[in-house]
């Protein structure tokens, strides 16, 4: 892939799956204009699901918006973090759903980041067997990836997103407005996740982001519509091939196999998703340079583009008495692993990545060498 359809103003990227395609709506000064939500299907009532930071931010702006379409809309307000992305949580949009009266038609729309993203899809995908859904992203991850392709999850204490569904938006808007208040730490942790683009998928793309790290945690607003834009056009892609991830999608795990056993070990939370994908980044990486995909310059060129973006490039002793091997049964409970086999995908060559086991001896001195050291 290249950076050939560069974005230089805010724009729309189309997600093609036949009778399920979508268009990713990328600019500023989105949420609160009826027309951005013109032609979505009718139905008397609609249901945001945000949660208790987003929502005195942009909820009634967005409700304010869809009051021209939907003769009631209810608002669910969710507890907020990674630690809530469970049952209990889940069932109180369920309940919402229920006392409303909300029937087959009525129309959910995730307001928030990639937690209320996530747990909305998988509401969407389950109440009624399925009713539709709209993604209105306003962090920079959710921007990025995870309002986009149709991944919906919730956590179980024994593994990350461990209970969910493949279920599609009908649409996804980025409103890049919304970034304004976006806490610093949470922007860095969604660069993460446009850095990790650029090794599976576009080197050009990897290099235009060394040029603009600084200009993206400044929060530019032509630098971010660039990275939504190219993100969302790399992942649609991908996504357009292998919707349910038999092959190519995994390659979108980059740095989360190490990365999902932080969150996981840390207690989710503590690591940010995007922080433990950067960390993540930079093991995968290492595991790549000893399996002969790349060599120490990429490495430390990685680990050096993370680094800038804010985000940690050592990772967190997660047992003090035998940290490989709990990194390794965290491992273990991915949804790559085979047979009890863990599953990396690993870049060979940059800007091209494959999935692949690697031995234990080999994983173990990664963890060590990425526990200790930074170039
Ligand atoms: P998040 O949803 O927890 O949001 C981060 C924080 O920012 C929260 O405190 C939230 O309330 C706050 N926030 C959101 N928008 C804001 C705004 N505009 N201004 C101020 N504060 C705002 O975290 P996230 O990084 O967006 O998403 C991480 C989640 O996404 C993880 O659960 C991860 O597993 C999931 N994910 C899913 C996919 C997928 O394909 N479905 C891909 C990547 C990540
Ligand atoms: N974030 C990984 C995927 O969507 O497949």
């Amino acid at each position: 892939m290249t950076s050939e359809n560069i974005a230089s103003h805010p724009g729309e990227v189309r997600i093609d799956l036949g009778d399920r395609s979508y268009a990713i709506t990328i600019g500023p000064g989105l949420l609160d204009v009826p027309a951005t939500y013109e032609g979505l299907p009718s139905a008397t009532s609609a249901v945001v699901v945000t949660n208790a930071t987003v929502a005195p931010l942009y909820a009634q702006r967005l409700l304010g918006a869809l009051a021209a379409r939907y003769a009631k809309v209810h608002t669910v307000s969710l507890p907020d973090g990674e630690a809530h992305k469970n049952w209990e949580t889940l069932n109180r949009i369920f309940d919402t759903l229920l006392e409303q009266g909300c029937d087959r038609k009525t129309v959910l729309f995730a307001l928030g980041g990639g937690v209320v993203g996530d747990m909305t899809g998988f509401a969407a995908a389950s109440y009624m067997r399925g009713v539709p859904f709209v993604q209105v992203p306003t962090t920079l991850l959710a921007q990025v990836d995870s309002s986009v392709g149709g991944k919906t999850a919730i956590n179980h204490p024994l593994g990350k997103n461990m209970i969910g569904a493949f279920y599609q938006p009908l649409r996804v808007v980025c409103d890049l407005d919304t970034l304004k208040t976006l806490p610093a730490r949470e922007l860095s942790a969604g660069v993460a996740e446009v850095i990790k683009y650029g090794p599976i998928a576009d080197m050009d793309f990897f290099a235009w982001i060394e040029s603009h790290v600084d200009d993206l945690v400044a929060r530019d607003p032509q630098a971010l519509a660039h990275a939504v834009h190219r993100s969302c056009e790399i992942k649609a892609k991908v996504v357009g091939q292998d919707e349910r991830e038999g092959g190519l999608r995994a390659i979108l795990n980059f740095g989360h196999t190490f990365g999902h056993a932080i969150e996981a070990g840390m207690g989710y939370g503590q690591w940010l998703h995007g922080e433990a994908v950067g960390c993540g980044m930079v093991m995968a990486a290492r595991l790549s340079e000893a399996l002969g995909g790349v060599d120490k310059a990429f490495v430390d060129r990685l680990s050096s583009l993370v680094h800038r973006a804010g985000l940690p490039v050592v990772a967190p002793i997660l047992d003090a008495r035998d940290n490989v091997g709990r990194y390794l049964s965290l491992m273990r409970v991915d949804k790559k692993a085979e047979a009890g086999s863990i599953k990396f995908v690993v870049i060979d060559p940059p800007g091209h990545a494959v999935v692949r086991s690697a031995p234990d001896e080999l994983v173990a001195r990664v963890i060590k060498a990425s526990t200790q050291t930074f170039p």
